[in-house]
């Protein structure tokens, strides 16, 4: 199998970033991490990058046609998809244009409900039932892209903000890996 040449895009901790490059070592499954791409310089996740020898760039995304430099590191090795991770920066049109349907982003709700930034206060505060996460492509809507999958988890009367999110991530953890296998097997 020819595995796609993957960046993923990160702004913290990584946790996703990890997960997806333990399976990309897998023989069959259908990416290679072969950039990674962060714009906060304090994002703990380009450790993971280091560590496992992926080549990673720094990207000031508060500066203008900063598109220019992303475009010219997805060109520079050869990148066919994106996986945004945790990228905590709309994608712009300009991106998007250049990989129609082929970035995807995992966000921590069920979309779509909670777009945007501080899902689980608002779903506290909303007195959800359930909660989850969703992989979902990137189009020109703030998280309104096509869904790929979500996975759902029933919440509990005592779940915090702090235990929502780690139920959410160990839910993320399966999700993105089988959105892509998903992807793929639909190309
Ligand atoms: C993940 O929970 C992801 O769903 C969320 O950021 C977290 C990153 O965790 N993304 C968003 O909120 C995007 N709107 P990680 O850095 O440990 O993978």
């Amino acid at each position: 199998m020819v595995k796609k040449n993957t960046c993923v895009f990160i702004s913290g901790q990584g946790t996703n970033l990890k997960n997806l490059i333990s399976c990309s070592r897998e023989n069959n499954f259908p990416i290679k991490i072969s950039l990674v791409i962060y714009n906060n310089r304090k994002a703990n996740g380009v450790l993971y990058a280091k560590k496992f020898n992926i080549p990673y760039v720094f990207i000031n995304t508060n500066i203008k046609n900063y598109e220019n430099k992303v475009l010219l590191n997805l060109k520079k090795y050869n990148i066919s998809f994106i996986c945004l991770a945790g990228f905590m920066k709309i994608i712009s049109n300009k991106l998007i244009k250049n990989y129609p349907n082929k970035i995807i982003n995992i966000h921590p709700s069920l979309l779509p409900k909670f777009k945007g930034l501080n899902t689980f206060s608002r779903m506290i505060a909303n007195n959800e039932k359930k909660a989850g996460c969703t992989v979902h492509y990137v189009n020109k809507k703030l998280d309104g892209g096509n869904r790929i999958l979500q996975k759902i988890f029933f919440i509990n009367s005592n779940d915090n903000e702090s235990i929502l999110k780690k139920k959410t991530q160990k839910l993320e953890h399966r999700a993105f890996p089988e959105a892509i296998i998903k992807v793929f097997r639909n190309i």
